[in-house]
């Protein structure tokens, strides 16, 4: 996969890019990864990519020819474009499963106080990272190239990602490793009995009750398989939940 990124700050990237997964996924070609200064783009003297709003308000707004020729300069027939933008769809690991299948992404970032909106019509969709505003599009572009690239094949361990959080639709069941106990905390004994059946029922059980706790929305929108209707009714005739 090649991803495109279009941004005034190349720079935020660079420890990003060469650690840990994202690096070695890089090292090895399972993903491509080139950056467009949007600046270069800019045409006056001062190299100027935003202007005041029409109509008045605070801040500068990033101009349309700036960004959309840098745009254009990398847009191909493959290519699926996306704008970070707090107004955008909530991106899901849904979304980022559907990403991972693409052969060129092109993640374009802003600043400012936005984006003239006319270049909304020029990409595929707005996506937001979260209900909150950062300062720009870059952390978001991260976010994204993070999420993806470790889903594509040979960048970890097949199967690794199965039983995470919101794979399945619930939260992942807590993990504990050496020691057994650690002042005084201990692991459940269930973990230590080496019953695989009665371990899996009770990982089950934790991924209920902690998505039920953490994150009711996700247990309402939730579609329980018979395995786990069967644990959840056991739970709600012991009172747990
Ligand atoms: N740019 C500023 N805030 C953002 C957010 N929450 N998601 C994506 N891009 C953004």
């Amino acid at each position: 996969m090649k991803i495109t990124v279009l941004t005034l700050f190349p720079e935020m990237y660079e420890d990003f890019l060469h650690t840990s997964i994202i690096g070695r996924s890089i090292d090895r070609g399972i993903a491509e990864v080139e950056f467009v200064q949007i600046r270069d783009f800019a045409h006056d003297a001062y190299r100027h990519v935003d202007d005041h709003p029409f109509g008045g308000g605070h801040g500068q707004v990033m101009k349309c020819q700036p960004v959309l020729d840098a745009l254009h300069s990398v847009k191909k027939e493959n290519s699926y474009t996306m704008l970070m933008s707090p107004a955008g769809h909530p991106y899901t690991q849904k979304k980022a499963h559907e990403l991972s299948d693409k052969d060129h992404l092109i993640l374009l970032c802003g600043h400012y106080e936005g984006l003239d909106a006319r270049i909304n019509e020029e990409v595929d969709e707005l996506v937001s990272i979260g209900d909150y505003v950062l300062t720009g599009g870059e952390l978001a572009s991260m976010v994204i190239m993070d999420s993806v690239i470790r889903l594509l094949k040979g960048s970890i361990t097949e199967g690794s990602t199965e039983e995470e959080s919101y794979e399945n639709g619930l939260l992942e069941y807590p993990q504990y490793t050496q020691p057994a106990d650690y002042e005084g905390k201990k692991v459940p004994e269930i973990l230590l009995s080496g019953n695989h059946a009665k371990i899996k029922e009770w990982r089950t059980e934790q991924s209920i009750l902690l998505t039920k706790k953490e994150r009711p929305d996700l247990f309402k929108a939730h579609e329980f398989t018979k395995e786990e209707k069967k644990i959840l009714q056991r739970l709600q005739k012991e009172g747990k939940i």
